[in-house]
């Protein structure tokens, strides 16, 4: 049975006072309708589900064109039944047999979910099946009036609530799935709304039920993954859902994570077997981590790579970086842009990594600059050193060759090169290049005067002639 997916997206959001459009919000580190595309994948490939943009339509668009999805655009936001209407050229013509209908702002759906509702739908003889739940506080739903033989024959819209339906707490998901042919032969016979004049798709459970269809419901004991998003109260409530599902996901695969409930893992990232996660972790964006690593306590990997072993020590952060196996990485470390740290290299604190590569075993433990910079296999890198990589108009790269010794608080003035096994004098600063085995001093001579205290105590404090 083939399956057509319809996804709600086009509305403001006017009660999260955002600017920006309410679907694009993001909770567990993926935009809200980017979870529900990642759920509908269950029921049919990306290109037989249609987003309907409208508010920010393009950033909307530009933001999910990637996932293969297609687009459909509701220039003016009269409702949810109006939204889907505005599908029906695009899927219309499909031989879908079904047609499901969700909507952007519901992060938390699972594919389970959505495969048993196909299911119960294609076996069922009814005109549509929808998904409700009981609520405590069912205040901002939709209520589902129900008949004695379980079938759904209204749905009345919060606000149009009289106080007696007010009691009801049966809500209506925004999940739907219904016969093609039936919805779009029907549809056009949604009236808009005499109180806000908007279109209303949920009107559809009436229009079916005059028509003699039944519209039957699918509901689910457990209504936290029908949380619909409409405040930002409600997008931390989901944001803290899925952070917990991700982290439970993580170590049933092998991870184990310290005290989860106070980690950031966002839905994109990898950790591999015998990883083990400290508190406050944040891993963010397509961040990919190998077997066995250790991510010490606060600190934030943003798309980055870690291969196997590798240990990130407290309070590191690294972004769009990639660390190889049994590197080395903080206490309070920062690599960025495109660092790449060699295996069993050691970058330890203080030090700031930008757009360079350290090779196999380099070390720079403590308080450097590394900008720009290709640092071979076995250099070890002293305390204080800075590559000066800029010059107030362009940045210039810094080279430096296998097993250099670079001493402490030496100032690399790029563009250099410094030659493989070649000692740098600290303090030293280094503009011209630097053979291979050669010892370079940029610096002052030392220069010592002996006996040259009691000489100034004599001129100073001495007794005076007269
Ligand atoms: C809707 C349902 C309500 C249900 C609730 C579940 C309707 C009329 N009401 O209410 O029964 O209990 O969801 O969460 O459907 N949208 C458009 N174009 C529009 C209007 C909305 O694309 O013109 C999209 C929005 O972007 C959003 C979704 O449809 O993703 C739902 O709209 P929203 O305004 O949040 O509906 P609710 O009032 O929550
Ligand atoms: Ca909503």
């Amino acid at each position: 049975m083939n399956v057509n997916v319809a996804i709600l997206a086009a509305g403001l959001g006017t009660r999260m006072r955002s600017r920006r459009a309410k679907v694009l919000h993001r909770a567990g580190g993926l935009a809200l309708v980017e979870h529900v595309i990642e759920a509908a994948r269950a029921v049919a490939p990306p290109d037989r589900m249609v987003v309907v943009t409208g508010h920010q339509a393009e950033q909307v668009e530009e933001q999910l064109a990637p996932l293969g999805v297609r687009f459909a655009r509701q220039q003016q936001q009269r409702g949810t039944g109006d939204a889907l209407a505005c599908c029906r050229d695009l899927l219309e013509r499909e031989a879908g047999d079904l047609l499901m209908v969700l909507y952007g702002d519901t992060p938390l759906l699972s594919a389970a979910t959505l495969l048993r509702l196909r299911d119960e739908q294609a076996k069922s003889d009814a005109a549509a099946t929808l998904i409700t739940t009981t609520l405590d506080d069912p205040s901002g739903y939709g209520r589902v009036l129900v008949d004695a033989g379980g079938n759904a024959t209204m749905i009345v819209e919060d606000k149009a609530c009289t106080p007696e339906q007010k009691r009801i707490r049966v809500i209506n998901s925004g999940i739907y799935c219904f016969r093609s042919d039936l919805l779009w032969r029907y549809l056009s016979e949604i009236q808009p709304n005499p109180v806000s004049g908007e279109f209303y798709l949920t009107d559809m459970a009436a229009i079916l039920t005059a028509r003699g269809y039944r519209v039957r419901i699918m509901h689910l004991d457990d209504p936290r993954e029908l949380l619909g998003i409409n405040t930002r109260v409600e997008l931390a409530e989901a944001d803290r859902i899925l952070r917990a599902r991700k982290a439970e996901e993580l170590m049933l695969s092998g991870v184990t994570i310290e005290r989860p409930e106070t980690v950031s893992i966002d839905a994109r990232v990898r950790a591999g077997m015998d990883t083990v996660i400290e508190p406050f972790v944040r891993l963010l964006g397509d961040t990919e981590i190998g077997e066995d690593c250790r991510i010490g306590a606060g600190a934030i990997l943003e798309s980055s790579r870690l291969a196997a072993g590798a240990v990130v020590k407290p309070y590191t952060i690294i972004s769009e970086s990639t660390v190889e196996s049994r590197a080395e990485i903080g206490p309070f470390a920062r690599l960025r842009m495109s660092a790449h740290v060699g295996p069993e290299a050691r970058i330890g604190n203080f030090v700031e990594v930008k757009k360079s590569r350290l090779g196999a075993g380099a070390k720079s433990q403590h308080l450097a600059y590394l900008g720009d910079a290709r640092i071979g296999k076995g250099v070890n890198v002293g305390a204080g050193t800075i590559t000066c990589n800029y010059d107030g108009e362009k940045k210039h790269e810094t080279e430096i060759g296998d097993g250099a010794f670079i001493g402490s608080n030496s100032t690399l003035v790029a563009p250099v090169k410094i030659g493989a096994a070649s000692y740098i004098g600290a303090g030293s600063v280094i503009t011209d290049a630097v053979p291979g085995e050669a010892l370079a001093l940029g610096r002052g001579r030392q220069v010592v005067k002996e006996g040259w205290v009691a000489k100034k105590r004599a001129r100073a404090g001495g007794p005076r002639s007269e």
